[in-house]
């Protein structure tokens, strides 16, 4: 069987990356996989949140969730602490886990910045606990972008070692659906840097929350460079932010960044700019407006997290009670 776990930090900011990189292409496999999404708060908790920001942003990621089409009736839709499993597991996995794989964590490293020593053990245990999110429901697919991929594979690695540590083939080796068009998406004042939601330029990236006059001036203040767009995708090597913004416009019109590149070859930047504007704005506003309407009624937001967590409980607590009686705990 094929089964499908994501998921989102309820940090606040949720931004085109996310959106493009992960939200939006969940939709499509509704069709053929089981799914289950998930809003990830115990992972935003390895920094720190206002207590009333995380529950609001908590519901907003769901509203997000349910605003770009995914189905709460078919899918299951979550938010992580509501199913203690996943914490549970986490430390039966970090019992597993060398040092030296977590040392190796990219994503760590630029978080926790200079003063390493004084991050938490959180920040840097986190991998452990995203392989958890991922095991504990058996998912064989996880569709995220590009920059969740080095944490991907050591969800793989821990498979390998519980099934090889305990000689069973427990857990499916989980397989990344990292889709090409927008799997990084950029910052819009640095192509070198990808849309992040801690980026402290609000300039850097178009937020699901934002409005059209908004959407359309940062667009607008996009960096560019001095040279018209070129003929051929050859021509974009060294041009990252004419390759972003071709890259955003290709994956919201729905076609290949070649395919967009054409419909730009040679003109200036202020074309593709205004019909990309338009994209965005119709886009995002879609999702946008449908957020707003669905979180200015907390109460079905919170009965579909109240049901998602349910039927996430239901497959998650016999896989754990399995995996301790695989460990050796005495179950009574
Ligand atoms: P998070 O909350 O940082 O991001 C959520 C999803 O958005 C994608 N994404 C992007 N895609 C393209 N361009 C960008 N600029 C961009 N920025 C973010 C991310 O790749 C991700 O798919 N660790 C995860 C959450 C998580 C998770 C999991 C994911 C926890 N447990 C289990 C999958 C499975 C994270 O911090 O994502």
């Amino acid at each position: 069987m094929n089964r499908i776990f994501s998921g989102v930090q309820p940090t606040g900011n949720l931004h085109l990356g996310n959106y493009l990189g992960a939200i939006r292409n969940w939709v499509a496999l509704q069709k053929d996989y089981e799914c289950i999404f998930c809003i990830v708060d115990l992972h935003a908790l390895t920094l720190p949140q206002d207590p009333d920001a995380l529950r609001r942003h908590t519901r907003e990621v769901a509203a997000a969730y349910i605003a770009s089409g995914i189905d709460e009736k078919r899918t299951i839709i979550f938010n992580q602490s509501m199913v203690g499993a996943h914490a549970e597991l986490a430390w039966l996995l970090s019992c597993l886990t060398p040092i030296g794989w977590l040392n190796r964590m990219t994503q760590f490293k630029e978080k926790a910045g200079k003063e390493r020593d004084m991050a938490g053990l959180g920040l840097y245990a986190y991998p452990v606990l995203m392989a958890a999110d991922i095991l504990l429901y058996k998912a064989t697919h996880v569709p995220v972008g590009e920059d969740q991929k080095q944490h991907l594979e050591l969800s793989r690695d821990i498979a390998g070692a519980f099934n090889r540590h305990y000689g069973r083939d427990t857990f499916p080796l989980p397989e990344p659906q990292i889709f090409a068009a927008s799997a990084r998406v950029m910052s819009l004042r640095d192509g070198r840097r990808k849309m992040s939601k801690s980026d402290a330029s609000d300039y850097s990236r178009i937020n699901l929350s934002d409005d059209p006059e908004l959407i359309a001036l940062k667009i607008r203040r996009a960096k560019t460079d001095p040279e018209r767009l070129p003929e051929s995708p050859e021509g974009l090597e060294g041009r990252p932010e004419a390759e972003n913004l071709i890259g955003i416009y290709s994956a919201l019109a729905g076609i290949s960044p070649e395919e967009g590149l054409k419909r730009f070859a040679g003109e200036n930047f202020s074309v593709l700019k205004e019909a990309l504007s338009e994209l965005a704005i119709a886009q995002v506003g879609r999702v946008g407006g449908q957020m707003r309407r669905l979180l200015a009624e907390p109460g079905h937001i919170d009965g579909v997290l109240k049901e998602g967590a349910q039927r996430a409980a239901a497959i998650a607590f016999p896989i754990l009670e399995d995996v301790k009686e695989i460990c050796g705990l005495l179950r009574l």
